[in-house]
């Protein structure tokens, strides 16, 4: 099958929401806005100095649904992550990001985690010398909109249990469970999750899997970037597969799954 079959939506996208008309700081869009979603990429560019990686990215996630970020090896699903959580590289050079009307564009990383963007690196990035508690505690100093600790403790009874223990201590998955757990007691509304089953045994991951189905039905929006495609895609309501950098495919996880050829040329299934 060639690539340009597979191509849904590159030309597609985000762009200015209702109110937000006016604000183009990186020119006029290419594209009109076909209809406003929750979150939404734009023809983003994203380089780590000379090196052009993100290009012109565009997808859209409505509000609750969870997207499966898909691609080989070196694709640039992290790149792409860190794009949007507007960390100091890759830069954002072009484009458009809009969550919740909120243009994550025109931001520094914290401003766009303030605005509700929250990155769970692949390394997942525990605090050494602090319990888990004190882990979610830090977390949530400022400000104070995110979940209570002991609606997190609900969902992850294992953290309540270990909650006075030092959080580098933890295993692989209760570590990932409260790198994850960090960002709900911040003010969330989209949860970037890098790699989420990586290193983690099959019966670990799908404990991870059943509490992301939890944090789905409170609402949560999620993308979800995983080396373990068809675990990604069965929690998925929908996919992007990227390709150097490019947006090869963009529809439903249903679609990914039944088709062959993407799977055996972009994911390597
Ligand atoms: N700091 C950096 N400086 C320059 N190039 C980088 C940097 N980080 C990543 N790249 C390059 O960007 C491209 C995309 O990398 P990225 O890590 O985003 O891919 P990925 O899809 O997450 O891959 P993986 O599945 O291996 O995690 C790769 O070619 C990589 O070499
Ligand atoms: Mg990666």
């Amino acid at each position: 099958m060639k690539q340009i079959e597979l191509t849904r939506t590159t030309a597609e996208g985000g762009g200015a929401m209702p109110g937000h008309a006016e604000f183009h700081p990186r020119g006029p869009l290419r594209t009109p806005h076909p209809e406003p979603a929750f979150l939404s990429v734009h023809e983003i560019d994203g380089h780590y100095g000379e090196s052009y990686i993100v290009q012109r990215v565009s997808f859209r996630v409505h509000e609750g649904e969870i997207l499966a970020l898909l691609g080989r090896n070196g694709a640039g699903k992290t790149s792409t992550l860190r794009t949007i959580a507007r960390l100091e590289q890759p830069a954002l050079t072009h484009g458009e990001i809009w969550l919740d009307h909120q243009p994550l564009h025109a931001m520094k990383a914290f401003e766009a985690a303030r605005a509700g963007c929250q990155l769970v690196p692949e390394d997942r990035r525990i605090i050494p010398g602090l319990t888990v508690e004190e882990n979610l505690e830090l977390a949530r100093i400022v400000p104070r909109r995110g979940w209570e600790i002991e609606r997190v403790y609900e969902l992850f009874p294992r953290l309540r249990e270990r909650r006075r223990q030092e959080g580098v201590t933890l295993s692989g998955g209760e570590q990932q469970m409260l790198a994850i757990a960090r960002a709900l007691v911040r003010d969330i509304k989209v949860l970037l999750l890098d790699e989420p089953y990586e290193g983690l045994a099959p019966v670990i991951v799908r404990e991870i899997e059943k509490t992301l189905h939890h944090i789905r039905e409170e609402g949560i929006t999620t993308i979800i970037v995983e080396q373990n495609a068809v675990a990604a895609l069965e929690l998925a309501d929908r996919a992007v597969i990227l390709d150097t950098g490019r947006v090869v495919f963009d529809g439903t996880a249903k679609e990914v799954l039944e088709n062959e050829d993407l799977k055996r040329e972009y994911l390597a299934i």
